[in-house]
């Protein structure tokens, strides 16, 4: 046993990290443009006004794809590029960038998946409230509708979000993300079940004009990892995993309460007794148009926390990292079982088809004398990682695909460009592509359906 036969390798990216083309060709602003210029919230002060320059070099780009073997390619669509007050007008211009760069990829043997949103959200309905206003839910319906109806007859599979808890939770309770709000529970909670209606909404919009597509969802978390294999620290694990957490900044980074209404149609009941004093007056009654029949789910991972069983009125505790313990440049530990435990216990409670839709490494690549740049360490963290993914395959979960993030160096919100998670090296002074060593090992693992993990 091992992956199976049609496993989805690929690669991913996202609209503001990689495009750049900010205010060309009429795109309207997005609240990362605006955050990005604020001084102080970015590293190094940072914009994502160029990027990768993608918007004008995606053939390039496209091109080192086939070139390393990529098969599936995730990128998002930028809201504003396409509608650029967030509603209304329509600006073909953007379109016919999403047209072009979905043709290039098809001719060049590459599925689109395309996520909806990832974050970029357009400026002029944040100046309508955003989230909050109760209309916010139609106007992602109607931004969903248009993707379906121009880009359905040759994309086949959707997400419909990227990681709401992190443009909730970073972008309106911690202030770390656009657009940089510290807003209260009773805001955000509403926004989450906006959020949630949005994506119920934009399900049943893309089955409508995209008839025959599939439908995917892609929020994170990070995973929870038994101390031991023993009974009890397995259950102990899993029950921390789903748990709601009540810190009011950070109460939004939890899988239950994201994941919970859409798949299985009801809010975790230890959430709503936190949280539910916040839900919008009838919340109930839209769990019918939350709760869509999705054909995979996906989750984004990165590392995940350890936790074994304790005597204590949760029934558990966490497990601090030993000294030393390995991390990546951006200081996240380096955990390969959280592809192991994160996806089991994910399968084992939503039951769904399951894609790893990001996991990467950060790290301090270098151009050697050479003029290459070798990345280890990058190997090394994708093969842990995908060894550990490859055996809750093989322990029954029905992994149905794994995309590296990311197909290249970009910009890595708050931090800037001083993070690289890519496999092809960007220099953003030249905006050359040097491909880097792990481009070639992943090329293999994807060519022998990682036989040769
Ligand atoms: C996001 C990406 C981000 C990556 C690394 C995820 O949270 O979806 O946009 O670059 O992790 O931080």
């Amino acid at each position: 046993m091992s992956f199976r036969k049609d496993f989805i390798w690929g690669a991913a990216t996202a609209s503001y990290q990689i495009e750049g083309a900010a205010y060309e060709d009429g795109k309207g602003p997005s609240v990362w443009d605006r955050f990005s210029h604020e001084p102080g919230k970015i590293l190094e002060g940072h914009t994502g006004d160029v990027a990768c320059d993608h918007y004008h070099r995606f053939r390039e780009d496209v091109a080192l794809m086939k070139e390393m073997g990529v098969k599936n390619y995730r990128f998002s669509i930028s809201w504003p590029r396409l509608i650029p007050q967030g509603v209304g007008e329509v600006n073909e211009k953007g379109v016919q960038f999403y047209s072009d760069l979905i043709d290039e990829l098809i001719a060049a043997g590459i599925r689109p998946i395309v996520t909806l949103f990832h974050w970029d959200y357009p400026a002029a309905l944040q100046a309508r409230g955003a989230w909050e206003n109760p209309e916010s839910p139609k106007w992602f319906e109607a931004y969903a509708a248009l993707c379906a109806e121009r880009f359905g007859d040759r994309v086949k599979d959707f997400i419909t979000f990227n990681e709401p808890q992190c443009f909730i939770g970073l972008g309106y309770g911690k202030g770390e993300h656009a657009p940089g709000y510290r807003l209260p529970l009773s805001s955000t909670v509403v926004m989450s079940h906006h959020v949630l209606m949005a994506h119920g909404l934009a399900v049943k919009a893309l089955r409508k004009y995209a008839p025959g597509c599939r439908v995917g969802y892609a929020p994170c978390g990070d995973a929870r990892i038994p101390a031991s294999e023993d009974p009890a620290d397995i259950e102990a694990a899993r029950r921390a995993y789903f748990q709601v957490g009540d810190n009011p900044e950070g109460w939004a980074f939890n899988v239950s309460w994201w994941s919970d209404p859409p798949i299985l149609g009801s809010y975790p009941e230890q959430g709503l007794r936190l949280l539910g004093q916040y839900l919008p007056q009838g919340w109930e009654k839209d769990l019918e148009t939350i709760h869509q029949p999705l054909d995979f789910y996906c989750q984004n991972i990165y590392n995940g926390d350890v936790v074994r069983a304790a005597d204590n009125a949760q029934g558990y505790e966490m497990v601090p990292q030993p000294v030393g313990h390995p991390k990546t440049a951006i200081q996240w530990p380096i955990t390969p079982d959280a592809l192991y435990w994160g996806p089991k216990f994910l399968y084992e409670r939503y039951k769904l088809p399951f894609m790893i839709s990001e996991n990467g490494m950060s790290s301090h690549d270098v151009v050697s004398l050479d003029g290459k740049v070798h990345d280890p360490q990058r190997q090394d963290y994708m093969h842990r990682y995908l060894r550990a993914y490859k055996r809750a395959a093989e322990d029954g979960v029905d992994a149905i695909g794994y995309l590296a993030w990311s197909l290249m160096d970009n910009y890595e919100w708050a931090f800037g460009y001083t993070d690289r998670f890519g496999m092809i090296y960007v220099d953003y002074q030249t905006q050359e592509r040097i491909v880097k060593d792990s481009f070639y090992w992943y090329k293999t693992v994807m060519e022998q359906n990682g036989e040769n993990l």
